[in-house]
């Protein structure tokens, strides 16, 4: 298991435990984590899975493939450099506990 802390838009934070073979939003969904939407079910089609990985966190996992990176460009909150869709965010063997904040809003722009 993976620690996965969410960091809320009002600066709220919560923990939650996501096992190997999951991603960020599917241990957001499962924790009634706000501000994750999630539209697609992990399809790469809606973007309302949008997450800001902390700064930190970038080492850790492989950067975003050139789709997720193309659907990136749409989503409704502010895009960032630490910008990720949290459904590609794969959560692997050893991985340490990540840190990521969630956006004001989320709505699919499709
Ligand atoms: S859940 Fe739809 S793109 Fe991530």
């Amino acid at each position: 298991m993976v620690g996965i802390v969410f960091v809320s838009a009002d600066g709220g934070e919560r923990e939650v435990e996501a096992p190997v073979g999951a991603t960020v939003m599917l241990a957001a969904i499962r924790n009634d984590i706000r501000g994750i939407d999630a539209e697609c079910g992990g399809s790469l089609n809606c973007a309302t899975c949008h997450v800001y990985l902390d700064p930190a966190c970038l080492p850790l996992v492989p950067g975003p493939s050139h789709d997720e990176a193309a659907l990136l460009a749409h989503v409704s909150a502010e895009r960032r450099p630490t910008s990720r869709l949290s459904c590609q965010i794969a959560i692997a063997p050893g991985l340490p506990r990540l840190r990521v904040a969630l956006p004001e809003h989320q709505t699919c722009p499709f």
